[in-house]
């Protein structure tokens, strides 16, 4: 459990007696399946997580958003509320907040000055969506009012998805802000990303856990591989869509890949398609509780973000496979965008910990990284905690 006392000393620290200010949890997200597909109109499941950002946040009388964070403490943000609001490449992490304030501003909300001091336990780089983390997370500072309910929390998401599209410059889906946003306790979201609705579907597994496996590969060049793959969609969509009538990739079958020349292309559309089937197999596996079933889903899904899609990498196919070697666990796959970041199994309980032993030992062998393994629960959605009454 995180320490808040230390969160609100440390804004004490800065921005004088926190009386009065208030705590807020964002959540980071784990997605159990449907990969790659968000920006195809696709059924994902992904689900918020207790691994996050704590924020303390208090209104000053002022004209400036001042952010400071636990992870860059020389630094400070400071942001003017009366004047145009740029990127600036000295403080990248305070991009999200210039954002977001920038993005309430131009939808006619008037964000008030504040004072902002930031904590994380989620790991950073680590595939587990910070961005769209700290984006809902400053969103729900600034303009409370989108708490409210599922429609104002889904009007929040898509704005911090236009964040992270047109100000930040990464062409992302809408999965990973809906998940922060309306992220439930103990449940996933089946979200529908065509038509951006949804529902909360319990999960787990009474026996059985989702284990988080994080590579700790430098990424790189994820967001161009990302974009890539974004346009190879679209690629095999205009093709496809020269013989039929759909609007998104996932309506296509099987039987429309014959059309497509350019086999690479053809492996993409053939991951999202097959991708989808698989999302409706697994919710349905899941609520019938048949565990079994859902791990052999979260296999297929990852052979097929491998192969076909070719997201994946050494380090997440070692420990997926070692994962899958280990006595308890039923099924394994990359999560997120892949190209290092995060892997999940479905594990036994009490075979985790031995899970945890072997699948470290095998992958610091072949890769000479040390794996990280996190047993986090899943969490609500951004929100408030408290009020400081100190
Ligand atoms: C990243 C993006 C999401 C989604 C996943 C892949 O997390 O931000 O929108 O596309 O990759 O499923």
């Amino acid at each position: 459990m995180h320490d808040i006392t230390h969160t609100i000393e440390r804004f004490e620290h800065h921005f004088g007696p926190a009386h009065g200010a208030k705590v807020y949890f964002s959540p980071g997200r784990v997605n159990i399946i449907g990969e790659h597909i968000d920006y195809n109109g696709g059924l994902v499941f992904p689900a918020a997580i207790s691994l996050g950002m704590y924020a303390v946040a208090k209104e000053t009388d002022g004209d400036e958003v001042v952010v400071r964070s636990a992870d860059f403490p020389e630094q400070e943000v400071r942001i003017a509320l009366s004047k145009e609001i740029l990127l600036d490449a000295s403080t990248p992490w305070g991009n999200f907040p210039r954002g977001i304030v920038r993005y309430l501003k131009a939808a006619g909300y008037h964000p008030p000055g504040m004072h902002i001091y930031l904590e994380s336990t989620l790991p950073k780089s680590s595939g587990l969506s910070s961005s769209a983390c700290i984006e809902c997370l400053m969103a729900a500072i600034l303009e409370p009012s989108m708490l409210k309910n599922d429609a104002s929390r889904t009007e929040m998401a898509l704005l911090c998805q236009r964040v992270e599209n047109e100000f930040i410059g990464v062409q992302c889906g809408i999965m990973d802000q809906m998940s922060i946003a309306l992220g439930k306790k103990d449940h996933a979201l089946l979200l529908n990303t065509s038509d951006i609705t949804f529902r909360h579907v319990p999960l787990l597994p009474g026996e059985y856990l989702i284990l988080i496996m994080n590579t700790k590969k430098p990424r790189n060049l994820v967001e161009s591989k990302y974009n890539e793959r974004l346009y190879e969609c679209r690629k095999a969509l205009e093709i496809i869509q020269k013989k039929k009538n759909i609007k998104y990739l996932v309506e296509a079958v099987e039987d429309d890949l014959h059309d497509i020349r350019e086999p690479v292309i053809a492996q993409r559309a053939r991951h999202v398609i097959t991708e989808q089937l698989r999302v409706k197999a697994a919710v349905e596996a899941l609520e019938k509780g048949n565990l079994l079933e859902l791990g052999r889903l979260l296999d297929a899904s990852h052979t097929s973000l491998k192969d076909d899609y070719e997201v994946s990498g050494l380090e997440l196919d070692t420990l997926v496979s070692a994962a899958r070697s280990a006595e308890g666990c039923i099924g394994a796959r990359m999560t997120g965008a892949g190209f290092g970041g995060c892997a999940i199994a479905l594990v036994k309980r009490d075979a985790a910990e031995k899970l945890i032993e072997h699948v470290g030992k095998v992958y610091q062998e072949k890769t000479g990284l040390s794996a990280e393994f996190y047993q986090c629960t899943t969490s609500d959605g951004v929100g408030i905690l408290s009020e400081v009454q100190l």
